[in-house]
């Protein structure tokens, strides 16, 4: 569904994704795993629209997306949900939700899409009046999934959702994006927690210094030295 072929990445001059190239099938969570600095969210960004690569191409569902406006790529069925979640702080629960589908497929549907957020996350609709800034940070990051899903997404691509939050509540998003691939959803996934989330994921990309090093099913990669050594700290 999605195929990054050998994307470069600049800021300015200072080069931040080299060649990289990565595939997404329907309904499968990829995840990727990297230090801090490696380059996840710039690929993230690239993907969907913020940034552009200087070269390389990027291709999702037979269509060519690089240099496609983020609005135009959410259109199409791509829905970023950022690192730090960008809620819109004195609007309410409902509003900011209702913000995820102002383009004009998910618009039409948004009562119906509401209906369906609120089932996944039946806490905001007992909050959907409270404004988001006065909501915990767990109450929050649901609030900005719920948003993400809004747009109608065939791909969802997460950047650390679970940062910052207690394990009881990172369990929760985790279950909930497991529901989401049953929905049929894909799931590109950057999460801190390499463990529990190679545990989840169905395969993995490994990115260091702005290169993917290695990449494969997410349980074998569980059991690799390198990554043993370098992420899970055994
Ligand atoms: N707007 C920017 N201008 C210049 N350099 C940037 C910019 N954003 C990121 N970088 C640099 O690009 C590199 C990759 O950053 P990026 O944010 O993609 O890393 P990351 O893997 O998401 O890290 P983290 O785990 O800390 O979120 C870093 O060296 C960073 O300093
Ligand atoms: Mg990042």
């Amino acid at each position: 569904m999605l195929e990054v072929t050998d994307i470069n990445t600049f800021y300015g001059s200072i080069q931040a994704l080299w060649r990289v190239s990565l595939t997404i099938d329907e309904a499968e969570i990829v995840a990727l795993v990297g230090a801090n600095g490696a380059g996840k969210t710039t690929l993230l960004n690239t993907i969907s629209g913020l940034l552009r690569p200087s070269s390389g191409r990027i291709e999702f569902c037979g269509k060519r997306i690089d240099g496609l406006k983020s609005h135009a790529i959410v259109e199409l069925g791509i829905s970023h949900i950022p690192e730090g979640k960008r809620l819109f702080p004195d609007m309410s629960v409902r509003e900011n939700l209702e913000m995820g589908a102002y383009l004009q497929r998910a618009w039409k549907q948004r009562e119906e899409t509401l209906r369906e957020v609120y089932q996944l996350f039946p806490k905001l609709k007992s909050r959907q009046g409270q404004l988001a800034r006065t909501l915990s940070g767990g109450e929050q990051q649901m609030v900005a999934m719920g948003r993400g899903l809004m747009s109608k997404p065939r791909l969802c691509i997460v950047d650390e959702p679970s940062s910052g939050l207690a394990p009881i509540v990172v369990d929760e998003i985790f279950r909930i994006i497991q529901g989401l691939r049953d929905q049929g959803i894909a799931i590109f996934l950057i999460e801190q927690n390499v463990q529990q989330t190679l545990e989840t994921a169905d395969r993995a990309y490994v990115l260091e210094n702005g290169r993917i090093v290695i990449a494969g099913d997410s349980r074998k990669l569980l059991q690799e030295e390198h990554i043993k050594k370098a992420y899970l700290g055994l």
